[in-house]
């Protein structure tokens, strides 16, 4: 497929969703954050040159399936259900999802999520969680920041979302919160093809020289600094 060519043309595609700060988000015509920053500094350790395809968030595992991607570097949280579709390299970060809220909201929780009416990305494990809470309305939006919108203007009642993003985008807009208490924690991890053992291992060997030599840190110290 054209993961393959890709790589023999010593280009690495990555796919990825660029509307999740500070992971990976637009800057200018840029695409940085990182994951962006990671993931050229795996390209280097492999000798390749990287390539960003951005997407709809729910593309890209089926990019790494179908070739149109090498690997699929997004915040994407390693679950059961995505093993069967992908193979995930070693975790690089750990996450959890958050609630977010008007200050004056009378949401503490997840339990009070019932009989509300809750703005996820659409295809993100905050999708699938608040899909499996009981008596929720969920309102599906293509990139996390237009939930948020939709919050500050009163048109739903909370947005659930990864906790980095969420410190982004409360920064970016009055009058609303993070509540205390969270989902549990989840990892991230990179997709690869389940037929590219190679490529994973190599990924995998450049992500833990990348974590040894403290490359990996200064890019999460650029990006988050709390
Ligand atoms: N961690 C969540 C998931 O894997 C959300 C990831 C969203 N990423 C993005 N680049 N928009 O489902």
């Amino acid at each position: 497929g054209f993961g393959a060519m890709a790589e023999e043309d010593n280009v690495l595609v990555m796919a990825t969703n660029a509307e999740f700060p500070p992971y990976e988000y637009h800057e200018g015509d840029e695409i940085v954050g990182i994951d962006a920053e990671v993931a050229a500094l795996i390209a280097e350790e492999l000798g390749m040159t990287l390539e960003i395809e951005d997407m709809a968030f729910d593309s890209v595992l089926a990019a790494v399936q179908s070739g149109k991607a090498d690997i699929a570097m997004a915040g994407l949280t390693v679950t059961e259900d995505r093993m069967q579709s992908v193979n995930f390299t070693d975790t690089y970060a750990t996450a959890k999802q958050v609630i977010i809220v008007k200050e004056d909201s009378d949401i503490a929780g997840p339990d009070d999520l019932s009989g509300k009416i809750v703005g996820v990305q659409t295809g993100t494990t905050g999708d699938i969680y608040v899909s499996d809470e009981e008596g929720v309305t969920v309102e599906r939006y293509n990139k996390g920041f237009e939930a948020v919108q939709a919050l500050t203007q009163g048109k739903i009642d909370a947005v659930v979302i990864d906790n980095e993003p969420a410190k982004v985008f409360v920064s970016e807009n009055e009058g609303i919160k993070i509540i205390d208490e969270a989902y549990a924690d989840e990892e991230y991890a990179i997709a690869i093809a389940k037929d590219n053992d190679e490529l994973l291992e190599k990924v995998n060997t450049a992500l833990n020289t990348l974590k040894e030599n403290g490359a990996f840190q200064e890019v999460v110290d650029k990006y988050i600094n709390d």
